[in-house]
């Protein structure tokens, strides 16, 4: 262990002393308050630690080998307002005691842990922050304040999950492996089909009538389902249509889901930077989206005709292959917003840009567009 790295133990030990204190129950309490929407969040596990540790024994891999430089490489991200002033330029980005230390100051997005005084971590689960919230990279790259909602688009969950000892098996690690940053198969543990989709922001949902590309239900359906069968939490969900069907004793996830729904719905979609694209483009943009009939399922202020209907894979040349193992079997027309924050698009990553999205409508729609339509409407895109 580096010589300077007990400096942030022993703050640790501190603040975990001190919070030991506030949970002290006392005589004659007042009902809990009702949980914070933000902190369900960032924080909460629903009880997934029974996977997270038990079973994959991810605070074991942490503790033995992902210091905070292998922990920024494939994603995870530091919250600089978690942090002691200061504090990072006297620890050890090459420790992976560092990285426990900051999964014990809740500074990792996603992470939550439990960090003894010896600065062993003893417990950890995930979040939905780790997949939906990154940093403004104020301090460095991979640390900065929070951003919650925004797409991970760094983030390479194969990968992490690979690393533990229950998915060591060459066909495990061959699919894990597989993914890349940013994409994740929510699907994967269900069907054992490999295919997997783009994190999506959780922003701009207001209004947005069925969540996921596929259209599966709403905003807490899918939260209940990625609670319970992605992140392994505690709870009860179940859906014929794809013939799941999970049962805890303990239901932590359903008294949750409104102040987690609450909480996305007050997420609102970030406007492109400054400068990033040209304003008098895009508004000629806007009427080449029109003309085109863009604007027949990218419809209404969300730009998504989610509301009315879904859509055969065909209508937009898609593959397929994720509308047959969902649970509509057809796509959600994508609420278009902030597109400039979340590259690539499609489910499946195939349009690495939004010129790119554009190309493929091209084809796919026999459009014949001139130059400068072409490149008025890309500014459209980027301006949303
Ligand atoms: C391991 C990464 C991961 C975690 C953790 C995760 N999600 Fe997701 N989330 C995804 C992926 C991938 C999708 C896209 C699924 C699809 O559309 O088929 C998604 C889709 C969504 C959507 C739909 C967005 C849209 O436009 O349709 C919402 C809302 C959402 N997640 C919220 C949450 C919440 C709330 C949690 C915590 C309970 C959570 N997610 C945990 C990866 C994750
Ligand atoms: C027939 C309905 C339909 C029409 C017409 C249509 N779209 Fe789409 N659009 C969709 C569907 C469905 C998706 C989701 C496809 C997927 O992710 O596989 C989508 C996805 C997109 C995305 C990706 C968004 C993201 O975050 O991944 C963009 C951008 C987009 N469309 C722009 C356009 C433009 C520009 C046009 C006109 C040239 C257009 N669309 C015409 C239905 C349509």
């Amino acid at each position: 262990m580096n010589a300077r790295t007990p400096t942030l133990f022993v703050f640790l030990a501190a603040s975990i002393a001190m919070a030991g204190c506030e949970d002290l129950p006392t005589l004659g309490d007042d009902p809990p308050d009702p949980p914070d929407p933000q902190a369900v969040f960032r924080f909460e596990t629903f009880g997934d630690e029974t996977w997270w540790t038990d079973t994959l024994r991810m605070h074991e891999v942490i503790q033995a080998a992902v210091d905070p430089l292998t922990a920024l490489s494939v994603g995870l991200k530091v919250d600089s307002e978690a942090l002691p002033d200061g504090i990072l330029e006297t620890v050890d980005l090459e420790d992976p005691a560092t990285t426990v230390a900051l999964i014990g100051l809740d500074a990792v997005l996603g992470l939550k842990g439990e960090v003894d005084a010896d600065g062993t971590l003893t417990r950890v689960g995930v979040t939905c922050a780790l997949c939906h919230s990154t940093v403004d990279d104020g301090v460095m790259p991979g640390i900065g304040r929070r951003l919650d909602g925004w797409a991970n688009v760094d983030l390479n969950p194969g990968l992490i999950v690979s690393l533990s000892p229950h998915f060591q098996d060459p066909a495990a690690q061959a699919v894990l492996t597989s993914w890349g940053p940013g994409m994740f198969d929510p699907r994967f543990n269900i069907d054992g089909v490999s295919d997997p989709v783009v994190i999506p922001p959780a922003y701009g949902l207001e209004g947005v009538a069925l969540e996921t590309y596929t259209g599966d239900g709403p905003v807490s359906y899918w939260n209940a389902y990625v609670a319970i069968t992605q992140m392994h939490g505690h709870g009860d969900f179940s859906d014929p249509r794809i013939g799941v069907s999970v049962d805890w004793d303990e239901d932590l996830v359903t008294p949750l889901l409104d102040p987690l729904r609450a909480y996305q719905l007050s997420l609102t979609a970030p406007r492109p930077p400054a400068g990033s694209f040209d304003a008098s483009a895009a508004e000629r943009g806007r009427g080449v989206f029109e003309s085109l009939g863009c604007a027949s399922c990218h419809s209404g202020p969300l730009l998504t005709d989610a509301a009315e209907r879904l859509h055969e894979p065909a209508e937009t040349c898609m593959d397929p292959t994720l509308s047959e193992r969902a649970a509509t079997g057809l796509y959600r027309t994508t609420p278009l917003r902030a597109l400039w924050q979340h590259a690539p698009y499609f489910h499946d990553g195939s349009a690495a840009t939004v010129a790119d999205v554009v190309s493929h409508y091209e084809g796919c729609l026999s459009l014949t567009l001139s130059t400068g339509q072409r490149s008025d409407l890309i500014e459209y895109l980027k301006s949303l």
